[in-house]
């Protein structure tokens, strides 16, 4: 772990040091923020799609694959909460492995909505989200938090050729319907690497992305690996170190 570091000092937030003209500038506009209601834009909020427990459980599973020296893949990262929050624990941990991110940037394709639709879902519950991300956003979102080893890619991961890919340490499956999930987990499985370990979010029964949950469950059948959900939504596919091919 990186002992040195002033984590406060080195945000842009509550603990930095700023000069005494900017500091005043910065009280003054949140003091206007605070009695005109732009405070719900300006003031911290809790801004992550996971629970803390599934965040503590993605630093935990991550750390264990710290040593491996294949490449991270997050597959669905929509405007990059997540992914900040994982790069600062590489860089705590001193882990260079490189990590792409995938995403549309645009949300759920009109085929991923179609096969919801066949399975019982209404259409209107996935046509409007995550589009509001722009890849260019995205980048732009590493660089204010000074992260350089991301590279991301505006892709749809049902046609993204996962080809040049080898070796893969672990990977955080989030694009939430049944066919984006399904289709990630059979390109990249066979190109992790001994150790590797792949998360599938929303692996909840019951709720509006349900089927990321029957894609886990359907891929861990087939493959003859063991169901391991925790806390009731990540599924987790452990790929054992002492294999040659998963
Ligand atoms: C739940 S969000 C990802 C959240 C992100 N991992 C985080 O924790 O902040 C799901 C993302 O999957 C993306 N997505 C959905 N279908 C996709 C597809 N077929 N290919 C690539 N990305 C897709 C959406 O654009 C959206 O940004």
């Amino acid at each position: 772990m990186t002992e040195t570091r002033d984590w406060a000092d080195a945000s842009s937030g509550v603990g930095s040091v700023v000069a005494p003209t900017r500091m005043h500038l910065f009280t003054a506009i949140k003091t206007l923020a605070y009695h005109t209601g732009l405070h719900r834009t300006l003031f911290y909020r809790y801004n992550y799609m996971f629970r803390p427990r599934d965040l503590a459980l993605l630093v935990t599973l991550l750390t264990e694959t710290n040593g491996l020296q294949g490449p991270i893949f997050e597959i669905g990262c929509a405007a990059g909460h997540t992914t900040v929050f994982l790069n600062k624990h590489l860089d705590d941990l001193g882990d260079e492995r490189p990590y792409v991110c995938l995403d549309t940037f645009a949300g759920f394709t009109q085929a991923d909505i179609d096969v919801e639709v066949e399975r019982g879902h209404r259409a209107a519950q996935f046509q409007y989200v995550f589009r509001s991300n722009r890849k260019e956003w995205f980048d732009q979102t590493m660089k204010n938090n000074h992260i350089s080893r991301v590279k991301s890619i505006r892709a749809d991961v049902n046609t993204f050729d996962f080809s040049p890919y080898r070796d893969i340490s672990f990977c955080l499956v989030d694009v939430d319907l049944t066919r984006p999930v399904a289709r990630a987990l059979e390109e990249i499985y066979p190109r992790m690497a001994p150790g590797g370990v792949i998360v599938v979010d929303d692996c909840t029964p019951d709720q509006k992305y349900e089927g990321a949950g029957v894609a886990y469950l359907a891929f861990v059948e087939r493959v003859g690996a063991p169901v391991d959900i925790r806390y009731d939504t990540l599924g987790v596919v452990r790929i054992p170190a002492d294999t040659d091919q998963p």
